[in-house]
């Protein structure tokens, strides 16, 4: 049954951009929405894995960004999971007037293309903000890459991180259905994925990279190399979909923002079977479907991940001092 489940949608959701807050609030919002550069040839595309939408120029020269606005470092950085509900999170940090959030995901530490062209660059694919407002960007890949840590330091040591993780094993699942989304558009063979989660012998596939991906005690623990336990704030993936207020409170909390989200700005679609959000009385839902229903993985496959992951997981929960809901 978790095999199939309800479609965990925010995580498969195609959502439009984030607008960062100026952007909502003034009449010039469109034109911060300049036509986006050709994508580059980059370093993004191994096989199989899904390309974030190219990064969108700062401002064609003949619009100006709104008065009293700047292009600052990001205060937080949404470093992932992939497929852990980043873009719900940050659609729901958007909700607070004091944020104002980068459209696309950047890719700067992680990408070289990207990293190489430098810190204007970055500062480019930030979002217009007001003076006191937080700039947050969102790259689900940051997590998992071992080289973004002391970078991200280097550039910007007093970074608040937020990292929402959910159930490891529904994450693999999950990654998985993108890949395979991603394999079938591009008309290319997939392999079903019992072949890819287990070996021959019956072993559990390390090298598959879905599942490296779900080690979380093996990237935190990079993480944790370069940043203080108290700058990263872990946000449970699975709460935020079931009751997302409360999460979205713990966030506010973590940055320190004043309290200004509140219930009333989640509604649940009893449709869609998930929350929306209520925004000035605008309302919008972060997906448009009933996003992808996961493969149905045979139970003694499923049994094998979820044991799999019992190590693991103890060694994450160890680390962050925490423990998760997970199978
Ligand atoms: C923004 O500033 C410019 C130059 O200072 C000024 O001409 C313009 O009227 C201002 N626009 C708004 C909306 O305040
Ligand atoms: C998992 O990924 C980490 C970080 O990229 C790497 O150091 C590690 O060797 C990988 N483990 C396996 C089993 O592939
Ligand atoms: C609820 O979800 C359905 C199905 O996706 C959608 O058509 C409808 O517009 C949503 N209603 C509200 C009020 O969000």
């Amino acid at each position: 049954m978790a095999a199939f489940l309800f479609g965990l949608l925010l995580f498969a959701m195609q959502s439009p951009p984030v607008p960062s807050s100026p952007a909502r609030s003034s009449s010039a919002a469109s034109s911060l929405l300049p036509p986006p550069p050709p994508p580059s040839a980059d370093d993004g595309g191994a096989a199989g894995r899904p390309r974030a939408p190219p990064p969108r120029r700062p401002r064609p020269s003949h619009h100006h960004p709104p008065n009293g606005t700047a292009q600052r470092l990001p205060d937080i950085v949404i470093i992932g999971v992939r497929k852990g509900g980043t873009r719900a999170l940050i659609e729901m940090l958007s909700l607070h007037g004091g944020v104002a959030a980068a459209e696309s995901e950047v890719h700067f530490f992680d990408w070289e293309s990207h990293f190489q062209r430098g810190l204007p660059w970055y500062l480019s694919q930030m979002p217009y903000a007001l003076p006191g407002q937080l700039t947050v960007e969102k790259t689900p890949a940051y997590f998992t890459s071992s080289k973004v840590p002391p970078r991200l330091r280097r550039v910007n040591p007093g970074a608040k991180l937020l990292l929402i993780l959910r159930d490891p094993t529904e994450r693999v699942l999950s990654d998985y259905t993108q890949v395979y989304h991603n394999r079938l558009l591009k008309h290319k063979r997939h392999r079903p994925i019992e072949e890819v989660l287990v070996l021959k012998d019956g072993g559990v596939n390390l090298g598959y990279k879905a599942l490296n991906r779900s080690l979380y005690y093996v990237h935190m623990q990079n993480w944790l190399r370069h940043f203080p336990r108290d700058s990263i704030h872990v946000v449970d993936g699975d709460a935020l979909i079931r009751d997302p207020f409360p999460e979205v409170q713990r966030v506010e909390r973590f940055l320190r923002l004043e309290p200004q989200i509140d219930a009333g700005n989640f509604y649940f679609n009893r449709t869609k079977g998930f929350y929306c959000l209520r925004d000035r009385g605008r309302e919008r839902c972060l997906h448009d479907s009933k996003g992808r229903a996961h493969p149905r993985v045979a139970p003694d496959i499923l049994h094998k991940l979820y044991r799999f992951f019992h190590e693991p997981n103890r060694r994450f929960f160890e680390l962050v001092g925490r423990t998760f809901d997970w199978n």
